[in-house]
C-alpha cells in the first residue's frame, strides 16, 4: 500500500547545489513537530546548509519567514502536526502569504499521532503548488498523540525516536543529492504523488477540518473561582485564540490543541479528554500505517 523510501543508492559526494540555505517554519502546539524540525535542522547543518528555524502561528510570525524566503538559493520546509487528517490552517495561510514566482523547492513535513497521517502531505503539497513552490520531497514523522498526552498509554509515546531521526538524516542526504542535479525540477513531486489514502478515505478526509471538528471536541470551561486572570493561557496559545475579558474567552481561531487546558497553573480550564482517548483508539483500528518516519522523494 505504501510506496515510501524508494530512491537510488547514490554516492554522497560534495554538495555542489545552488541551494545552500534552508528555511524551516513550523507550528507545534505539543512539541513533536518542533522536534522533527530540529532533527531536520541538525541533518541539514551537518551537510553545511545554513538553516533558519521559525515557529509560526502568532501575530507577525509570518513576516520573518517571508523575508527569509526572498533570499536566493533557499529550500523551504513548512511543518505541521496532522490535525483531523490535514495540516493546520496556519501552515496553509503561511504558504499563501509567501506566494512566489521563483519555483522555490519545498519539503512539507508533518508529525502525526499514530492514528493516521491522513492527507496532510497532500493538503500541504496542494497549497505549496498553488502558491508557486515546487515539492522536492516530503516527510512524515510519528509523534505522541497530543490529545492523549500526558497519559502513559498515549499513542506515539517516545516518537520521534532515534530510528525516526536516522530516517530524517537519510532523507536529507537524498534530498540534497536531488537538488544538486540541474534537472531536479523535472523530478519534483506532485500533490498526488504524496497522497496515499484509498479514494473513499481521501474523500471523507477532504470534507473535514479542525474548525468543523471543534463542535465534537470536549468543551473547555473556565472556572472563575480558580482562574487568577494571570493570562498565561493567552500567552501560550499557539494561534492567539484567547482573549482576556477579564477571564479567558476562546475565539474562532481555536484549533483545539488543549495547550491552555494542559498548562494552566491553576487547573482553571475544565475539560474532559478521557472520552476522546477512547474514540482515538477506536479510530486507529481503521488504519494500518507504520509507526515510523517515512519520506517521499524521486530518484
Ligand atoms: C485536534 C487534534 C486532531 C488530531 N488529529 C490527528 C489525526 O487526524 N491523526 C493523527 O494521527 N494524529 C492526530 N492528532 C495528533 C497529532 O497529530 C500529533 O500528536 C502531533 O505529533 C502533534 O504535533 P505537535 O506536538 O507538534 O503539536 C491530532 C491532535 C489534535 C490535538
Ligand atoms: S492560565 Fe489559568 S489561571 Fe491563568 S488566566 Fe488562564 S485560565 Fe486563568
Ligand atoms: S484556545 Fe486553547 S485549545 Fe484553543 S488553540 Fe488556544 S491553547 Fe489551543
Amino acid at each position: 500500500m505504501y510506496n515510501y523510501n524508494k530512491i537510488l543508492n547514490n554516492n554522497r559526494g560534495e554538495i555542489m547545489s545552488k541551494f545552500k540555505k534552508a528555511v524551516i517554519a513550523y507550528i507545534s502546539p505539543g512539541g513533536a513537530t518542533k522536534e522533527a524540525a530540529l532533527a531536520l535542522k541538525d541533518a541539514l547543518v551537518s551537510k553545511k546548509i545554513e538553516v533558519s528555524v521559525f515557529e509560526v502561528g502568532r501575530k507577525n510570525s509570518f513576516k520573518r519567514v517571508q523575508d527569509a524566503l526572498k533570499e536566493d538559493g533557499v529550500i523551504f520546509f513548512p511543518g505541521s502536526p496532522v490535525y483531523v487528517s490535514k495540516v493546520l490552517p496556519t501552515i496553509k495561510e503561511l504558504v499563501s502569504e509567501a506566494k512566489t514566482d521563483k519555483k522555490i523547492p519545498s519539503v512539507p513535513f508533518v508529525t502525526w499521532g499514530c492514528v493516521t497521517s491522513g492527507i496532510a502531505l497532500y493538503d500541504a503539497g496542494k497549497a505549496l503548488n498553488e502558491n508557486g513552490f515546487e515539492i522536492a520531497g516530503a516527510l512524515k514523522v510519528p509523534g505522541p498523540h497530543s490529545m492523549m498526552t500526558p497519559s502513559e498509554d498515549a499513542l506515539g509515546t517516545g516518537h520521534p525516536d532515534k530510528a525516526d531521526k536516522k530516517i530524517i538524516a537519510e532523507f536529507v542526504d537524498k534530498l540534497l543529492l536531488l537538488l544538486e542535479s540541474d534537472d531536479y525540477s523535472s523530478k519534483c513531486l506532485t500533490p498526488e504523488d504524496i497522497q496515499y489514502q484509498p479514494e473513499e478515505k481521501k474523500a471523507e478526509m477532504e470534507k473535514g477540518d479542525v474548525y468543523k471538528a471543534r463542535a465534537n471536541m470536549p468543551q473547555k470551561m473556565v472556572s472563575e473561582s480558580l482562574c487568577t486572570t494571570c493570562g498565561i493561557c493567552a500567552e501560550l496559545c499557539p494561534v492567539e485564540a484567547i482573549e482576556m475579558n477579564p477571564y479567558p474567552v476562546f475565539n474562532d481561531n481555536c484549533i483545539s490543541c488543549f495547550n491552555c487546558y494542559k498548562q494552566c497553573p491553576e487547573e482553571a480550564i475544565l475539560c474532559d479528554l478521557a472520552p476522546v482517548a477512547e474514540r482515538i483508539k477506536q479510530r486507529k483500528k481503521m488504519f494500518d500505517e507504520p509507526e515510523k518516519a517515512a519520506y517521499f522523494i524521486n530518484q
